[in-house]
């Protein structure tokens, strides 16, 4: 198939390219690497077509998407710390250049995968989270939520073109980790905390360490995004891709501490020396991952 990936200079974006290649399919990535990174393409560059240009650029999406079949829409504005020092572009990048994708795939009847996340269901604390549960989100004052509604903006545009007749499949994915991430990303604790112990600095968490994440692996991150993608059935849904083993913070660094022989120690930092006094995390992020693991065994 020929592929357009937007983001695909990203952390998950160049995994999902080299998997792509790998299925032999023609693929073309369009990233203004502004958390992307060339060099994350470096294994792939000679076989992909790579454009760089904005998704806010809507003659270009439209453009890119008349000559493909399939999309995949990765590029954001990514990383709570990035929404907080630009909420209004991380924002406009997020709602409009979103739109810009799904409008041009509808106009053009191209199947989209729209990659969200697991801050769409925001500081509940029902758990695991399923894809059908309500969202519990702070005040509008506090720019930590404006990317879990940005995102869900994206999921009701995505699901309305679908109702509209565009094929199209959400994922959320839940703290992804592995090769190329960048410490200043989405799930970059792991990367974050590795680099401090390798330099023997302090491993840095915030509040007590005891708010707990699920990791997931890059592999079975892009492993679930391609399935979705190619399965049928997944279409007008939203899927959790995630991993249901739940690891609090502080014992995440003592691990990495212990793996990496580091004589770091852990410095506590608050929230609000961190990220402001009007900071809100989630305490705990579990994924249901009932709907997802029942699709891919009625498909074995
Ligand atoms: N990594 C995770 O654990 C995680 C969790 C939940 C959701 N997600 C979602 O997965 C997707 C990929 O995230 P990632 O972790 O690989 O982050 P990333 O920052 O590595 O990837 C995002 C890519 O989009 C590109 N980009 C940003 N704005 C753009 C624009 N206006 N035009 C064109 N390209 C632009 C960036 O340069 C980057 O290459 C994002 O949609 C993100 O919201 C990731």
């Amino acid at each position: 198939m020929k592929i357009l990936v937007t983001g695909g200079a990203g952390y998950i974006g160049s995994h999902l390219v080299d998997k792509l290649l790998e299925a032999d399919h023609e693929v073309t990535v369009l990233d203004n690497l502004s958390t992307g990174r060339a060099k994350n393409l470096a294994s792939s560059k000679n076989r992909i077509q790579f454009v760089e240009g904005d998704i806010m650029d809507e003659q270009l999406v439209n453009d890119l998407v008349t000559k493909h079949n399939l999309v995949f829409h990765l590029a954001a504005a990514v990383g709570v710390g990035n929404i907080m020092l630009d909420p209004l572009q991380s924002m406009i990048t997020n709602v409009r250049g979103t739109e810009n994708v799904l409008s041009a795939c509808s106009r053009n009847s191209v199947k989209v995968l729209l990659a969200s996340t697991s801050e769409i269901y925001g500081k509940t604390t029902k758990l695991p989270m399923s894809e059908n549960d309500d969202r519990v989100l702070g005040s509008t004052s506090i720019a930590r939520w404006s990317y879990s509604t940005a995102k869900a903006i994206d999921e009701h545009l995505a699901l309305a073109y679908g109702l509209a007749g565009m094929p199209v499949v959400i994922v959320r994915y839940f703290n992804s980790y592995g090769p190329r991430i960048l410490e200043t990303g989405y799930g970059s604790v792991i990367a974050n905390f590795i680099r401090q112990a390798k330099e023997g600095a302090p491993l840095t968490v915030y509040g007590d360490g005891l708010q707990s994440r699920c990791f997931t692996y890059i592999s079975d991150t892009v492993d679930g995004t391609l399935r979705a993608a190619f399965t049928s059935q997944a279409e007008g849904k939203a899927f959790n891709i995630g991993n249901n083993s739940e690891i609090p913070i502080l014992e995440l660094a003592q691990m990495i501490i212990e793996l990496t022989e580091s004589k770091s120690t852990i410095q506590f930092v608050s929230y609000a020396d961190r990220f402001g006094p009007s900071f809100e995390d989630t305490k705990r992020r579990v994924p249901d991952m009932e709907k997802s693991g029942s699709l891919y065994e009625s498909l074995l």
